[in-house]
């Protein structure tokens, strides 16, 4: 059994490494300001997560394929799940060209959910990446389910599912918006976990099949460790130890 210290898992939002509004674009400058910060940073123990933007959402919403809704159609499946090995592709060549040893997992490959939709990941194998020295990522993709064929799981459940498996110091989400909004679109600095369901959420109107910042806020009410919500201005704060953003205990 492997034993590392606690890890460091970080959401890319699919809205800071893609433009949602248009199919399969990148943001190719966001993605290589990511990488810079991070082999600036060189962070021990990192896992990195990303969502799939523009390029899976705008394919599972074509075939209307959610997390509830799968499909049994292979040429579907492989449309939106090449869609997103190929956006993973992109953010690991461009880490690695900063000197990071980023390699990528595909969930498809080795997850799946059960007949009561309960997700399931391995992660042993992770760990065993980690202790030798490689960075991790995974994607928002689909995975086998029970009785439903090809469903769509997010980068925000990967995360918060990984979270439950390896022991974790601190989780970070890296949006589009600066934080959770109130009502009058103010950062709220700190959220307590009776509070994960209450706040007032804004909602995107590019295609997202997986819930948007509402859906992040259920799947961070199941995670045991902080949880920070910040913008790509705020990525390095973060990596330093800073607590930008929003951060729900
Ligand atoms: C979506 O992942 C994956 C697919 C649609 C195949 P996420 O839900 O984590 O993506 P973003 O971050 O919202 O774009």
């Amino acid at each position: 059994m492997t034993s590392i210290e606690p890890v460091t898992l970080l959401k890319l939002g699919g809205s800071v490494i893609t433009d949602k509004n248009q199919p399969e674009t990148l943001n190719h400058a966001n993605i290589q300001a990511i990488a810079t910060i991070l082999s600036n940073h060189r962070p021990k123990n990192l896992i990195i997560v990303h969502g799939g933007g523009s390029f899976g959402h705008h394919h599972a919403s074509n075939f209307d394929v959610t997390i509830e809704n799968g499909t049994f159609d292979a040429n579907e499946v492989d449309t939106i799940h090449s869609s997103m090995i190929h956006l993973c592709n992109i953010v690991t060549q461009t880490l690695r060209s900063s000197g990071m040893a980023a390699i990528p997992i595909h969930p498809l490959s080795i997850a799946w959910r059960d007949s009561e939709s309960v997700f399931h990941l391995p992660s042993q194998h992770i760990l065993v990446l980690l202790e030798c020295g490689f960075l991790p990522v995974i994607h928002g993709d689909l995975v086998i389910s029970e009785k439903k064929g090809a469903t769509v799981v997010s980068g925000d459940e990967i995360l918060i599912n990984l979270s439950n498996s390896i022991p974790t110091k601190r989780i970070g989400f890296c949006t589009s918006t600066p934080g959770v909004l109130d009502s009058s679109g103010n950062v709220i600095s700190q959220l307590y976990a009776s509070q994960k369901q209450e706040s007032s959420i804004t909602h995107s109107s590019s295609t997202d099949v997986t819930g948007g910042m509402a859906g992040k806020i259920k799947q961070i009410a199941e995670s045991n460790a902080p949880v920070s919500i910040f913008d790509l201005p705020n990525l390095e704060n973060f990596l330093k130890g800073d607590e930008p953003g929003t951060l729900i205990r």
